[in-house]
C-alpha cells in the first residue's frame, strides 16, 4: 500500500515510543550478531583446530600420513555440513524474525493510521517522520506535503519559538511523556492558515541513537466551544438569579446549600462564600428544623414537580442576626445525575403580614364604629319618635281640646270665626296624623313598648294601605323574645324588603315569615314581582339592601337576595338569636 512507504521507517520508532510490543526478538542485526555466530560455529571451529594440529603433529613427526590425510578430509567434511546446517538454521530464523517483524509494522501502521487523533512524530531536529490519516484530515495537509518539514509548519508563528524550546527542554528531562499546555489551551494551524485549540501528549525515545518525539493531540474546538457556550449560559443564569426579588436557594440531597442568590444574601444577611456548603437549617428557627427537613424529604418523595411551601400557613425564617421573618415560600425538585437536589424561592413578607394585621384591626375597627353607628342611629330615631309622640304629640291634642273649647263658646254669628275654627280644627288633625306616621316610620314605639309581633303586623298593615299590594303575613310564634338589636334588625328587614316593593317590583302580592327556631330566627320576604338581576354592579345611591347585609353580618348572621327579571325578588335573613321563643 502506498501510504505505507513513507512511515515505515519510524515504525519500529514509534511502536517502541508507544511500547507496542518489548525489544526482545526484533532487535536488528548489529554487534550482538557477530558474538551469536562465534557461539553457534565455536564447536565446529574447535573440531576443525584440534584436527589441524593432529594433522600438522602428525605430518611432522611422519606416523600415519596416509590415514591422517583421510580422517582430515573426514573431519572436515562433517565440519562443513555441520556449519552447512548451522547455517541454514540461522537463515530460517532470520526469516521467521523478519516476516514477525512486517507483522508488527503492519499491525502499527494500522493502529497508528487508525486512531481517532492525529497523531506526529518529529526528529531531534523537530522534523516530521511520521503524519497519520487522522493528522491529515485535523491539519488539512497531505502527508507528502508535510513529511521532513519542520514542525514549525503546524503551529501558529507566535507560538513557534516557544514550542521548540518546550520540546528541547522536554528532550533533555529524560522522561518518557507528559502532558503538553496542562495550564492553558494550546493552539495548532490548518493549512488553510485557521488556528485551532488542541489538546496534546508528547512522548519520547530513541531510534538508533537518534531521538524521536511523538506527540498525539486532540483538535477541542467543539468542546471549547460547547465549554464556552455552558460558561455563557451559566452566567447569564447566575446573572438572572441575582437579578430575581426573590431569595433562590438550591439544596442537595443532604440539605446542604449549593446555589444562593443575591436577594438570598440580603434576606438572610449572610454572605454567598458562608452560606454554600452550610446546611439550610441555618436559616430556620430551632424549633421547625426537624419538621421542615421532613417537609423537604416527604416532598421527594412524591416526586411532584413543585408546590408552596406551608400550604396556607405562614413559614419562618431566621435571619444570621438571630431576627424571625414570615416567608412565602414555593419548593421544586430536580433529579440531576449527581442526586436530586431542592430548589426552594423565599419572599419576605414581613411588610404584607404587617398590613394583613393592620387591615384585620382596620375592619375590626370599622365594624365596631359601624355597630356604634347602627344604635346609635336607632336611639336617635327612638328619641326623636318619642319626642315627636310625647312633647309634640301632647302640645297639638291639647291646641285641640282648645280649639274645641273655642268652637262651644264662640256666637254663631261670629263674623266667619266658626269656618276659621273648623279650619284650624281639620288643619290640626292632619298635623297630628303626620306627626304620628313621621315618627313610626323613625321607629315605631309599639316595637318598643308592644314587641316585634305587632310592630310588624301594623309595618304590613300600612304597606298593603299605601301600596295596595296584599301582603300575607306568617308568624312562627305569636310572640318572639328577640334581644333588641335582633328585633330591629328583623323590623328594619321586613320595612326596608316591602319599601322596595312598594318602590320597584309592581308586585300583586308579597309573603312575609317571620320563624324563630333552633337558636335562630329567619325572615323571608317574597314579591311577585318584576324582579331584578342581581349580577350587575350596585345602583349608586342605593344603599338599602346593602345595609342589610350589614346589619345581618354584624350580628353574626347573614341575609341573602335572590332574584331575576320577571322571577319576583326573594330577601331571606338569618340570624343567630341565641334565645328561644316565649309562647308557641
Ligand atoms: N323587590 C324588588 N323588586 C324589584 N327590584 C328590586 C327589588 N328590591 C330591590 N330591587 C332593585 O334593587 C335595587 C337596589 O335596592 P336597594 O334597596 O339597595 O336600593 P334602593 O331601594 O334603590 O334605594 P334605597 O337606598 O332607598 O333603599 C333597586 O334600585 C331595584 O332596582
Ligand atoms: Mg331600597
Amino acid at each position: 500500500m502506498g501510504w505505507r512507504r513513507p512511515i515505515k521507517g519510524s515504525l519500529i520508532a514509534f511502536s517502541k515510543a508507544m511500547n507496542v510490543f518489548p525489544d526482545k526478538g526484533l532487535k536488528p542485526a548489529g554487534v550482538g550478531t557477530r558474538g551469536r555466530l562465534f557461539v553457534v560455529f565455536a564447536p565446529v571451529l574447535a573440531l576443525l583446530a584440534i584436527t589441524v594440529v593432529l594433522a600438522i603433529t602428525a605430518w611432522l613427526a611422519g606416523w600415519y600420513r596416509t590415514e591422517m590425510v583421510i580422517a582430515i578430509v573426514g573431519v572436515g567434511a562433517s565440519a562443513l555440513l555441520v556449519a552447512m546446517l548451522v547455517l541454514y538454521r540461522q537463515v530460517r530464523v532470520r526469516q521467521a524474525a523478519t516476516r514477525a517483524l512486517s507483522n508488527v509494522e503492519a499491525r502499527v501502521s494500522d493502529v497508528v493510521e487508525s486512531a481517532m487523533d492525529p497523531i506526529i512524530t518529529v526528529d531531534e531536529s523537530q522534523r516530521i517522520v511520521l503524519f497519520n490519516d487522522a493528522a491529515e484530515r485535523v491539519f488539512r495537509w497531505p502527508r507528502n506535503a508535510v513529511l521532513g518539514q519542520p514542525i514549525d509548519k503546524l503551529l501558529p508563528e507566535r507560538y513557534r519559538e516557544a514550542h521548540r524550546r518546550h520540546i528541547e527542554k522536554f528532550g533533555e528531562t529524560g522522561s518518557t511523556s507528559r502532558r503538553m499546555g496542562s495550564q492553558m489551551v494550546l493552539m495548532a494551524l490548518r493549512a488553510d492558515g485557521q488556528e485551532f485549540p488542541i489538546e496534546a501528549s508528547i512522548s519520547q525515545h530513541s531510534e538508533d541513537g537518534r531521538q524521536r518525539f511523538t506527540v498525539i493531540l486532540r483538535d477541542i474546538t467543539e468542546r471549547l466551544g460547547v465549554e464556552t457556550a455552558l460558561a455563557r449560559g451559566e452566567a447569564r443564569l447566575r446573572g438572572i438569579l441575582d437579578s430575581a426579588m426573590d431569595a433562590i436557594i438550591t439544596i442537595d440531597e443532604r440539605q446542604h446549600i449549593v446555589l444562593f442568590n443575591a436577594a438570598a444574601e440580603s434576606m438572610f444577611g449572610c454572605p454567598r462564600d458562608e452560606a454554600l456548603g452550610a446546611p439550610l437549617a441555618w436559616f430556620i428557627p430551632d424549633r421547625f428544623r426537624g419538621v421542615h427537613a421532613d417537609h423537604v424529604r416527604a416532598f421527594g418523595a412524591t416526586g411532584t414537580a413543585s408546590r408552596r411551601m406551608g400550604g396556607l400557613r405562614v413559614v419562618t425564617g431566621l435571619r444570621r442576626n438571630g431576627e424571625e421573618f414570615p416567608i412565602d415560600a414555593s419548593i421544586s425538585q430536580q433529579s440531576e445525575a449527581d442526586g436530586r437536589f431542592y430548589t426552594v424561592i423565599l419572599r419576605d413578607i414581613t411588610e404584607r403580614v404587617r398590613q394583613e394585621d393592620e387591615l384585620r384591626r382596620s375592619k375590626e375597627e370599622l365594624r365596631e364604629l359601624s355597630v356604634a353607628l347602627h344604635q346609635a342611629r336607632e336611639q336617635e330615631k327612638s328619641r326623636i319618635a318619642r319626642e315627636l309622640h310625647d312633647e309634640l304629640g301632647q302640645a297639638l291634642t291639647s291646641l285641640q281640646m282648645d280649639i274645641a273649647w273655642c268652637k262651644q263658646r264662640i256666637p254663631q254669628d261670629g263674623n266667619g270665626f266658626a269656618g276659621k275654627l273648623a279650619k284650624m280644627e281639620t288643619m290640626l288633625e292632619r298635623t297630628v296624623a303626620a306627626t304620628r306616621r313621621i315618627a313610626t316610620e323613625l321607629r315605631p314605639l309599639m316595637l318598643d313598648d308592644l314587641g316585634l309581633v305587632p310592630a310588624v303586623e301594623w309595618l304590613a298593615e300600612s304597606f298593603t294601605q299605601r301600596s295596595g299590594v296584599a301582603c300575607e303575613l306568617a308568624i312562627s310564634h305569636e310572640s318572639l323574645d328577640l334581644p333588641g338589636a335582633h328585633a330591629t334588625a328583623v323590623f328594619r328587614t321586613v320595612q326596608e324588603a316591602l319599601t322596595n316593593v312598594a318602590k320597584h317590583a309592581h308586585a300583586s302580592r308579597v309573603d312575609v315569615a317571620i320563624e324563630q327556631a333552633d337558636g335562630h330566627v329567619s325572615v323571608s320576604v317574597h314579591d311577585d314581582g318584576v324582579g331584578f338581576s342581581t349580577e350587575g354592579a350596585r345602583k349608586p345611591n342605593s344603599f338599602g339592601l346593602l345595609g342589610l347585609r350589614e346589619r345581618a353580618s354584624l350580628l353574626g348572621g347573614e341575609a341573602r337576595i335572590s332574584s331575576a327579571p320577571g322571577k319576583g325578588t326573594h330577601v331571606e335573613l338569618r340570624l343567630p338569636s341565641g334565645e328561644e321563643p316565649l309562647k308557641s
